[in-house]
């Protein structure tokens, strides 16, 4: 299969792009995929009809049918960790029976979320709390703080904050301001023991303690780990609790979305669930060609793995999915970015790229230089709301949209040395004609995707990311890889936490090595 896809790379090496429009007339509608009102277009890129039928080849070949099945029914298709994926479960909560090792986990999830709708109607009614901080890292926070950001435009409830990082600066500028006696603290963490989030609830327990509030009534923890949340002291009533088979980076959809639904409220929180429960409807059913999120991976499959380009360009033309990156870089590469796939075996090409972006317009104006007439090619991805949420500034959403609309245009079509030299020609003759001309060329050929919808609400986000994450699933059983482990983060997890006593003034572990004990000699020397 993927010398296939090798042979189409090099049968189309020389087909620009743009040149794909002018022999296939239709291009513009077949390369482009709709799930409910959301469309994926992806025909400018260099596939073409022959590459499209051997991308889709893959999924065949790589057994996705039963795989998505697999996933879907509770399977443990996490086969490192032994465990069933299923938050997909999290956002179908009016479905029938989803068994994992012979019990129902519906009822349970319904209970939770109910307790949640309860708990989150009694603080947004009560109007004690004014502010919300989540404190949580990795999946306890991108998720949350992403969608919470997102979906400004529906928040009727307290403000939301959240601390991730275990830099002191990060929770002592967010509680800096805020009432200890009327800030409501959510610890989320699935182990309840990453050292960052604990060590921050606790600072943030010793500081509502120290302004007179109440952590007994002014704490509540989102966990797997029932036993820690009540050591730490935190209520039942104040805790949601969900099962192993959520996955951190896949887990906003339940209780680690409390801040969300603090925020935007229950109704708008259901409204996000039915938003990702009708893109799994899409995914289940479409054929691979028509299906949104098989379509997104196979691109990314096409650069990524086919043409070698190391890593794509996540572009929000919406400033509120200034955090999807970041968001897309912990699902993306925390999930495929593996060596070896299901077997143990070394993968045969690399499996994820480096995801990494800022939204439009204002990457136009730091590295699009780049993407535009850099050596490397970058995909792009571009993401684009044909309507805006603030009635008053129409006209700046249309400025919005025509620069994101011209930018994959540029990519795609660039300038010729000609159509420089003709823009020059007057203002420069001769040798400095053809000098000044080569700076103002742009290769274009170059690739980009665009996922655009009507408007961005709690609906659409959530077929934003479900329509991701099927994406990470799709590239991660065509690579033959578990997307849903993450031993990779455990290394240096362990060497921290045998370093810390060293910081405290201790002694190093004797098999540091020589830059690390220099490193930590200057900060002996600077930090007193
Ligand atoms: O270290 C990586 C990781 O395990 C992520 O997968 C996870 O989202 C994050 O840490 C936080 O973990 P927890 O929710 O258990 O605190």
């Amino acid at each position: 299969m993927w010398n296939d896809l090798d042979r189409h790379r090099d049968r189309l090496a020389g087909t620009p792009i743009a040149a794909l429009f002018d022999t296939d007339p239709a291009r513009a509608q077949d390369f482009a995929v709709e799930a409910g009102d959301m469309r994926l277009d992806y025909s400018k890129t260099g596939i073409d009809r022959a590459a499209r039928d051997a991308l889709t080849a893959l999924c065949d070949g790589s057994g996705l049918a039963v795989r998505r099945a697999a996933l879907f029914s509770g399977a443990p298709i996490n086969g490192t960790e032994g465990r069933a994926v299923l938050h997909t479960a999290l956002r179908d909560p009016g479905s029938g029976p989803v068994f994992v090792d012979g019990q129902d986990v519906m009822p349970g999830l319904r209970d939770t979320l109910a307790r949640m709708e309860a708990f989150a109607d009694r603080v947004r009614a009560d109007g004690q709390v004014c502010d919300v901080v989540n404190i949580g890292i990795g999946g306890s926070d991108l998720g949350p703080a992403m969608v919470t950001a997102a979906l400004a435009p529906f928040h009727d409830g307290p403000r939301c904050h959240f601390v991730s990082n275990v830099d002191g600066a990060h929770i002592a500028d967010t509680l800096r301001g805020l009432d200890p006696r009327r800030t409501l603290v959510v610890v989320a963490s699935k182990t309840f023991t990453t050292i960052e989030t604990m060590t921050n609830a606790r600072t943030a327990r010793d500081w509502m303690i120290a302004g007179g509030g109440d952590p007994a009534t002014h704490f509540a923890a989102v966990s797997t780990a029932l036993d820690r949340t009540a050591a730490f002291g935190i209520p039942g009533t104040s805790v949601f609790g969900f099962a192993d088979w959520v996955g951190g980076r896949y887990s906003v959809w339940g209780p680690i979305g409390l801040a969300v639904m603090l925020a935007i409220g229950p109704a708008q929180f259901r409204a996000f669930l039915d938003g990702g429960r009708s893109m799994d409807a899409h995914f289940r059913s479409a054929p691979w060609a028509r299906n949104l999120p098989v379509m997104l991976a196979l691109t990314g499959i096409w650069h990524h793995q086919v043409l070698g380009h190391p890593t794509r360009a996540v572009l929000p033309y919406d400033q509120r999915l200034a955090r999807l990156p970041a968001y897309l870089q912990q699902l993306e590469m925390e999930s495929n970015g593996k060596g070896v796939t299901q077997a143990g075996d070394p993968v045969s090409r690399p499996v994820a790229p480096v995801v990494w972006g800022e939204p439009g317009t204002n990457g136009q104006h730091a590295f699009y230089q780049m993407l535009h007439q850099g050596a490397q090619v970058v995909p792009c991805e571009f993401l684009v709301a044909a309507k805006g949420h603030e009635p008053d500034l129409a006209h700046q959403h249309r400025l919005l949209l025509a620069n994101c609309l011209a930018q994959s245009q540029a990519l795609m079509g660039g300038r010729s040395l000609v159509e420089a030299r003709a823009m020059l020609t007057g203002r420069f003759t001769g040798e400095e004609l053809d000098r000044q001309a080569r700076h103002r060329v742009f290769p274009g050929n170059r690739p980009s995707v665009t996922l655009i919808y009507p408007q961005l609400t709690p609906f659409t986000l959530g077929q934003i990311i479900a329509a991701y994450e099927h994406r990470v699933f799709v590239e991660g059983t065509v690579m033959g890889i578990n997307s849903y482990d993450q031993w990779g983060v455990e290394l240096g997890k362990e060497l921290a936490t045998a370093l810390a006593p060293a910081l405290d003034g201790g002694e190093a572990p004797a098999d540091v090595d020589p830059s690390t004990q220099a490193l930590l000699g200057y900060i002996r020397r600077h930090s007193s």
